[in-house]
């Protein structure tokens, strides 16, 4: 959990919790019927997916700019249908009511929405 008041003030969520995050979550992803599919073919290596997905969301709560990359492009090259966002989605609000602090995980549901909703106007 977090809202331990040890870490830092310029993150607004530790970095442990969001590794925390990241590997329950996509752990929960390869499990699931519908999602489970496409990142098993479309992910190589784990271990490096996991570590960009953290350094993204570092770059996306905590501003420390470690992602750099082009989520628009890769996601372009998915098949991604509607009700796959609706999974994600629903997962990512699951996994963020169970691993944070209620501001915590509002706040990342937030970003998370506003991240699909782009990938869906890019590849519709
Ligand atoms: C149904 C929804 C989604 C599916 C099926 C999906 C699928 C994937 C797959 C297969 C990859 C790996 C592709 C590659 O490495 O070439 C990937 C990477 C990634 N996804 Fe998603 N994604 C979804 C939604 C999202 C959302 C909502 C976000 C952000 C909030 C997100 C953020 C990312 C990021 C940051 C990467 C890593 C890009 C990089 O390596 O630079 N994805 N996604």
């Amino acid at each position: 959990m977090t809202g331990h008041d040890h870490h830092q003030r310029s993150e607004r969520i530790a970095e442990e919790d969001l590794v925390e995050m990241v590997g329950r979550f996509y752990a929960r992803v390869r499990r699931d019927a519908l999602l489970g599919p496409v990142f098993d073919h479309g992910v190589h290596d784990w271990n490096r997916h996991l570590h960009r997905l953290v350094a993204f969301w570092s770059s996306v709560i905590n501003g420390t700019g470690r992602y750099r990359g082009d989520p628009m492009a890769i996601h372009a090259a998915q098949a991604i249908t509607p009700q796959m966002f609706d999974r994600w989605l629903g997962l990512w609000r699951e996994t963020t009511m169970a691993v944070l602090d209620p501001p915590s995980a509002a706040l990342m549901q937030e970003r998370a929405e506003r991240m699909a909703d782009a990938i869906r106007r890019h590849i519709s």
